[in-house]
């Protein structure tokens, strides 16, 4: 029994304060920026549907499953899959679920931190009142002036990299600050707070002329333009986008959750932290899509804008709001806020693996791996200006390619990995002694069939309808 196992790089305060870190990882720009954008490129409500699906048959279980392994393991994902394949007697090979999520996590926070960076250029954008204009222009000139605004600041490399700089170096501080002193002290303020600013723009949407309208695009459900979008041809590119995004929102499937259920505090319960966690994360970003298609009917805007769709919709507004500068530069600030709680969690398998060789100490491991983050951010930067016609495969541009392999293929291989070694490979004794349920108890029937059969068979298939086998 491994039960003593400490944790090098320390632990939570409490059970509270892995909820709310848990949280802060899963809370992000997933929430809303993403899936907001995503809901409108393919269709709005089979997407919403299809969305909330995966979240509770693969979301959920796969992360009580990770959190499993890592308060198991208590290392770093590379090590904790290195000892628990050995303490299971499976392959040495499973480490490289370990090696696969740390690089998909430093990959995703390339560009993570490109798009929190436009969060944080828009912060002194908005609290300037810049957007107040959109109160004294015709209505059919909005659209073009806060797509101008978006335009002006992705079109240029300079801003993007001065923004994109800021984001990774508070990164770094945070990082730097270890597990109780940076992390959980900003999550625990931050997060009730962006909750509660949600809920007065929902309340603004609420009061938009297509409110309606909006609620309707999220919840009306066409399957047949879901997955026939261009006429008679099939794509399961939608079905897939939407597994991925699930995995991507709940921070799953490459180690970030595991590596913070390793500073899981011994006698914590696995279940409700992870139900807790799960909800809220999916709260959030229902009520993001409440609060975004509202004012896109409403201001004639098209759903299908793409990236910059939270862009050019939050602050129209503002813009139209009392104390709308105020709001605005208060919202973009907590998002960044919610981005820097979710970026902590993409850098942390890295820097507590580098630690764990013994080369590294904690200030050396954050500064390089940050530094090499930033590096490859670069590409990101350029893919909206100088490259944005690269597109060496699949049509993508490299900030494209960058977000289809790890979302949409490495994070729902490593969810499904991760259910197979859990649910196939572990002892049920062991499972059962870590989520406190005996094995005859319908809750661990439930996972262990989600674990065994619903997960693995449900990302294949849709990995298979994605490359068209079933059209
Ligand atoms: N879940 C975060 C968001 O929605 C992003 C994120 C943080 C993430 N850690 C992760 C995504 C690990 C995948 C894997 O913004």
């Amino acid at each position: 029994m491994n039960i003593d196992k400490v944790c090098i790089h320390g632990e939570w305060s409490s059970r509270l304060g892995f909820i709310l870190a848990a949280t802060g990882s899963a809370v992000g720009l997933g929430n809303i920026w993403k899936f907001p954008y995503m809901a409108g490129e393919y269709g709005g409500g089979a997407f919403v549907i299809i969305y909330l699906v995966c979240v509770a048959l693969m979301g959920l279980p796969v992360m009580m499953a990770e959190v499993l392994l890592g308060k198991r393991g208590r290392c770093s994902p590379i090590n904790t899959m290195r000892t628990l394949a050995e303490e299971v007697g499976a392959s040495k090979l499973w480490q490289f679920l370990g090696w696969a999520g740390v690089i998909a996590g430093f990959l995703i926070l390339s560009y993570y931190s490109v798009i929190a960076g436009w969060t944080l250029a828009y912060i002194p954008e908005v609290a300037s009142g810049t957007f107040s204009a959109v109160t004294t222009m015709p209505e059919t000139e909005v659209m073009g002036f806060v797509g101008s605004i978006f335009n002006n600041l992705t079109g240029n490399p300079l801003a993007l990299i001065f923004w994109h700089t800021v984001f990774i170096v508070v990164t770094l501080i945070m990082l730097l600050g270890g597990v109780q002193g940076g992390l959980e002290r900003a999550v625990r303020f931050m997060m009730p707070a962006l909750f509660l600013l949600l809920l007065v723009l929902v309340g603004y949407a609420m009061s938009t002329p297509k409110f309606m309208e909006g609620v309707h695009f999220m919840f009306n459900v066409d399957f047949h333009k879901f997955f026939y979008p261009k006429g008679d041809q099939f794509s399961g590119d939608g079905l897939l986008a939407a597994m991925g995004q699930a995995f991507f929102s709940l921070s799953l499937g490459m180690g970030a959750i595991m590596v913070y259920g390793a500073y899981l505090p011994k006698h914590a319960s696995i279940i409700q932290t992870t139900a807790v966690v799960v909800v809220a994360d999916t709260l959030v970003a229902i009520l993001a899509g409440l609060i975004i298609f509202p004012i896109v009917f409403s201001n004639g805007l098209e759903a299908n804008a793409g990236v910059g769709l939270v862009f050019k919709t939050l602050p129209i507004a503002f813009g139209q709001m009392p104390f709308g500068s105020l709001v605005g530069a208060l919202f973009f600030l907590l998002l960044a806020l919610a981005a820097w709680s979710s970026a902590i969690s993409l850098l942390e398998p890295a820097i507590a693996w580098l630690v764990e060789t013994g080369k590294f100490t904690r200030f050396s491991a954050t500064i390089s791996s940050a530094v090499a983050v930033w590096l490859v951010g670069f590409a990101t930067v350029f893919s909206f200006n100088l490259l944005a016609d690269f597109k060496p495969l699949f049509d993508k541009t490299l900030f494209e390619q960058i977000d289809y392999l790890t979302s949409n293929i490495m994070l729902p291989l490593g969810g499904l990995l991760i259910a197979v070694f859990v649910a196939w490979m572990m002892k049920r004794q062991i499972i059962t002694e870590e989520l406190e349920l005996s094995t005859d108890s319908f809750g661990f029937q439930l996972l262990q069939f989600l674990l065994r059969y619903v997960t693995p068979l449900g990302v294949t298939l849709v990995f298979l309808n994605a490359i068209g086998v079933f059209s």
